[in-house]
This record gives C-alpha cells, structure tokens and sequence, in this order.
C-alpha cells in the first residue's frame, strides 16, 4: 500500500498532461474527435441555436432553462449591474496605460469587500455571488476602458442581454445587431473548457473553501497570460506587424524557422479542428463582408493554411476572435477580458461543483534537488 502512494507520487507527467485531476459533469473536450460539450449539449447547437445567457443557466444548473427560469436568470443579472460606488470611483486611480486585465483582476478582487456574503459558500449564497460576478465584468470591463480615455462609465440597458450590454457600455451608442450576436456566439464559445489553466486555477483556490472573489481573481491571472487568453491579443498584433496576405508566407515560415510561437495555433487537447474555430471563423469571414473589408479574415485563413502545411498545426479558439474583435473596433487589449466577461460562467459553474463535493487540491513534486546538504554558518559560506 505505502509502496502504491509513493509510486503514484513520483510520476511525473510535466504540465499535467493526461493526468485527470476532477470529476466534473460542466464540461468536455474531446480533442481526438474535435468535440465540445457543455452539460452534454454540443458546442455548435449552443452556437447556432443558443444565448450567453441560456449557457449561464446550462452551466451552473446542468441543464437547460425553461422560459421562466432563463426570464429570471436575466432578471437578476440586470438587477445585479450596478457596481458599489466607490469601486467605479477606483478606476479613475488606476493609470491610464495599466493592462486592462490587470485592472479587471484588481477591481474583481476590491469587490470582495462589498460583497456581505462572499465567504457563505452554501449553494443558493454562491449562486448568487456568481450571479453578480456575471453580472459586473462587462460592466467593470466597459468602465475601466471609458476610465483610461477620461470618460465616465455608461449605466447599462436593464434590457439588454450580456453581449449587447457590453457594447452599449463600451461605445455610448446601440451597437449593430449582427455585431451583438457575433459577440453573444464569441461568449458562448469561450464559456467553459473542462480544466484549462485559468478553471484549474479557480478549483485549487476554492479546493481551499476560499470565497469565490479569491478564486476568480486567481483565475483572472491564468487566464491573462499569452498562453492562455492572452493569444487572442497577441494574434492581432502579429496580423498587424505583418500587414498584408502577401507577407504572411514569408513572415510565418521565418517565425517558424526561428523557433517562435505563433499564437492562436495549437491546443493541449485537440488534435482536430477546435470546434470552437469553426464557428469564429465563419464569422470573421462574415464580418468582413458585411464591414466590406476581409482583408483581416483572409490574413488569418493564409497564417492557417500556412501553420496547417509547415507545422501540422491548426487553429484554436482565439485564432479567428481576434480579427472579429478588430473589424467590431474592439480595442486590442479588451480581447482577453472579453474571455473572461464569457468564462466566468465557466470558472464559477466550476467553483460551484468544486464546493460541492470538496477535496484540498494537493499533488506532489518529484524532488529533483540536493539532499544531506549540511547547514554551514553565515560567516563560514
Ligand atoms: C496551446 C499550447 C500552449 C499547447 O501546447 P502543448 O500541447 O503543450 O504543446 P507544446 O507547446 O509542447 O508544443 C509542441 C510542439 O509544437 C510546437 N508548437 C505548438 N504550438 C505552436 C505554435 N502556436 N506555433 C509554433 N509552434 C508551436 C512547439 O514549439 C513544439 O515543438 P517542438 O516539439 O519542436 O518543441 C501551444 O500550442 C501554444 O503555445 N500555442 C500558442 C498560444 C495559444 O494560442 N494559446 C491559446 C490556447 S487556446
């Protein structure tokens, strides 16, 4: 028996790689097939057919909403909009150049304080602190971005659902229909990825029965890194250093032959099309039509081809989302909180079932350093 423990705590699989760390019945990749599900629902009906705000419920409830219940769901996260005061009034302290997702997470974990029931961790209390976290990212994603041009933040349309919300609050004006529905299927898509590094972060700190403040703002560090949502960012940067179609072959060859990464290509998981790239897309192709411009849809479909034919390599969920969020006039570095206003559902739907059944997450190390090393006095070193 004590043989069996140690032997399981001396593999090591780098990365985690193959190693299933949960239970969980939000969500599943299957990356030989290319498939997704979310509470056993397939990605591309949630896609075609379904509202952010339908996969909220999906996610949290484990299934999907009957009209009274989405009608309700939608009615608190309006109620749930404003944000205490003194939290707006923050943001014109935060400096003008700050990364907005550092922002974002500073103003998530600063929320904690006016929250009364952040550390009751019950199912209908967490629930609700989901519902206003939910309900708060776009808005403080909106305000942090109107903040840093001097504006003042625009209240949000109680009637508006999440995606045309945030637009409205970004840009002071209606935005377009076809936009708004791009971005409502853009956070479908990104709502939930089984354990990606941001939702395995936001389990091992609630594993810790830490409040769900704690967790999200873990999470929202995770996610901001470049191999994570931060590619969706660093994929239009790269499509603007390169410029036109005509230099993508050579650029990309070059990258490549220099050993760098080109983001928004490869997965951890999938070995076929991301079912999620399928659906950007068709939609920065139709974006571009409909703004008469796909020069940024075609820059991206060349890198594709390209990465496809030099490295076997395809495109993942933030390939295509960045030229979208460009043609949309969505600054660049809102990319990755716009991630985040979508995986929150995620992150929380995973908190809640973490809480539920709860373990400390805990692995071991293989310790790889020096042993019987003897303590030598300061002065004698
Ligand atoms: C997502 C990602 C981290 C998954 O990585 P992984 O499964 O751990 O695979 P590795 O990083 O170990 O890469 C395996 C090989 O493919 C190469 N590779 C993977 N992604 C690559 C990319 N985007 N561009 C160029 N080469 C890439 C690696 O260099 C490595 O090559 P090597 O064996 O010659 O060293 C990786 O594909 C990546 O960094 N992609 C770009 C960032 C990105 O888009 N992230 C968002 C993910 S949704």
């Amino acid at each position: 028996m004590e043989k069996a423990k140690e032997s399981a705590a001396t593999a090591v699989s780098t990365g985690l790689r193959g190693v299933v760390a949960a239970s969980s019945s939000i969500g599943d990749v299957n990356g030989e097939k290319g498939e997704l599900i979310y509470q056993g629902v397939d990605i591309h009906d949630l896609a075609t057919k379904s509202t952010f705000e339908e996969v909220v419920f999906l996610l949290w409830h484990g299934r999907l909403p009957k009209r009274t219940e989405l009608d309700e769901l939608k009615r608190n996260i309006a109620a749930s909009y404003e944000l205490p005061g003194w939290v707006a009034a923050v943001f014109k302290h935060f400096p003008a150049d700050a990364e907005p997702m550092d922002t974002l997470r500073t103003a998530i974990s600063a929320l904690s304080f006016s929250d009364k029931e952040s550390r009751d961790l019950s199912r209908a209390a967490s629930l609700r602190v989901a519902t206003r976290l939910t309900a708060q990212f776009p808005v403080i994603v909106a305000a942090i971005d109107r903040a840093r041009k001097g504006l003042d933040p625009i209240k949000p349309k109680a009637g508006l659902g999440i995606a045309s919300n945030f637009l409205y609050m970004l840009n002071g004006e209606m935005p377009d229909d076809f936009d708004a529905h791009v971005l409502d299927v853009a956070l479908i898509l990104q709502a939930d990825h089984e354990l990606n590094a941001s939702t395995f972060t936001a389990r091992v700190v609630a594993g810790t029965l830490a409040d769900m403040y704690s967790c999200v703002t873990a999470a929202l560090g995770a996610l901001s890194g470049p191999l994570h949502g931060g590619a969706n960012t660093a994929v239009m940067k790269l499509l603007i250093e390169i410029g036109s179609v005509d230099n993508v072959e050579s650029y990309i060859k070059d990258a490549l032959a220099k050993k760098q990464k080109i983001m928004g290509f490869g997965h951890a998981v999938y070995r076929t099309e991301d079912p999620r790239a399928t659906h950007l897309r068709r939609l920065s192709k139709e974006m571009g039509q409909r703004k008469g411009d796909t020069k940024w849809y075609d820059m991206t479909a060349k890198v594709e081809e390209v990465m496809k034919r030099e490295k076997g390599l395809l495109p993942n969920v933030d390939a295509y989302s960045a030229s979208t969020y460009y043609m949309m006039g969505i600054p660049l570095d809102l990319y990755t909180p716009i991630f985040a206003i979508s995986r929150i559902s995620g992150w929380t739907a995973h908190i809640l079932e973490q809480y539920a059944d709860n373990k400390l997450i805990r692995p071991r190390a293989e310790y790889v350093g020096p042993r019987n090393v003897p303590y030598v006095p300061i002065d004698e070193r």
